[in-house]
């Protein structure tokens, strides 16, 4: 019998800026042969990401754009991608990308460009996202996958996942406890996508044949 010829994968291009344990948990899904995308280039603003080294060490393509090196944000914008096209990416990560991108980056990979951010969003934009989140007081933080738009962490809406917060939790505690979170979430999300799931109608996603929770949350349960 004729071998079936296997699906073409998505394209992923990750940018990072730091250690890149998100980067790590995509390393791990694509790692799975079914897993439906594939990572064929990391990027990283900073030569001394530790992200760097998880996807050296995995055999994934790496290159340094030090963004220190550029007259201006639209320079170095178009040197990212320049790099990201001649890699023939499809679908650009930005996991821990701690740089904002111009309204042209953004437009150009307009519904092709996702974020992970550490919080519910609308909710606590921008850094310190954890302490915003505990000086709020509120009981669930999160985080967020999102297609990017030019406005800072904002864009319709992938996938959240909610993570309580317990009285006495510190930053460090929470962000341990979101990271987690985040480690399910990228993947799924990068799945979804890639699966051909996701749809965006007037900026809000839909999935296709999505499963999707039922019960409510609550914190604290007693
Ligand atoms: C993650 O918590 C990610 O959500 C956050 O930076 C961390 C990177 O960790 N991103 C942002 O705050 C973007 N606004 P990692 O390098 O271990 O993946």
């Amino acid at each position: 019998m004729e071998k079936l010829k296997p699906l073409e994968k998505l394209k992923l291009g990750v940018l990072i800026s730091g250690r890149g344990s998100n980067l790590q948990a995509l390393i791990d899904a694509t790692a799975d042969p079914a897993f439906p995308a594939e990572i064929v280039l990391v990027i990283s603003n900073k030569a001394d990401a530790g992200g760097l080294l998880r996807a050296q060490a995995a055999g994934v393509a790496t290159k340094v754009i030090p963004h220190k090196e550029f007259s201006s944000r639209e320079a170095f914008d178009t040197a990212l991608d320049d790099t990201l096209r001649a890699a023939g990416v499809g679908l650009v990560c930005l996991a821990g990308f701690m740089r904002l991108l111009s309204a042209k980056f953004a437009t150009s990979w307009h519904d092709r460009l996702i974020n992970i951010h550490p919080s519910l969003l609308p909710s606590f934009k921008g850094l310190d996202s954890h302490g915003q989140a505990l000086t709020a007081g509120v009981r669930f933080s999160g985080c967020t996958v999102h297609f990017v738009r030019p406005e800072m962490d904002a864009g319709p809406i992938i996938l959240q996942a909610a993570v309580p917060v317990h009285d006495g939790d510190d930053e460090d505690i929470l962000a341990a406890r979101i990271l987690e979170a985040e480690h399910r979430c990228y993947p799924l999300a990068i799945r979804l996508i890639a699966e051909g799931r996701v749809t965006i109608e007037g900026e809000i996603v839909r999935i296709a044949n999505g499963k999707f929770a039922d019960s409510p949350l609550l914190n604290p349960i007693g």
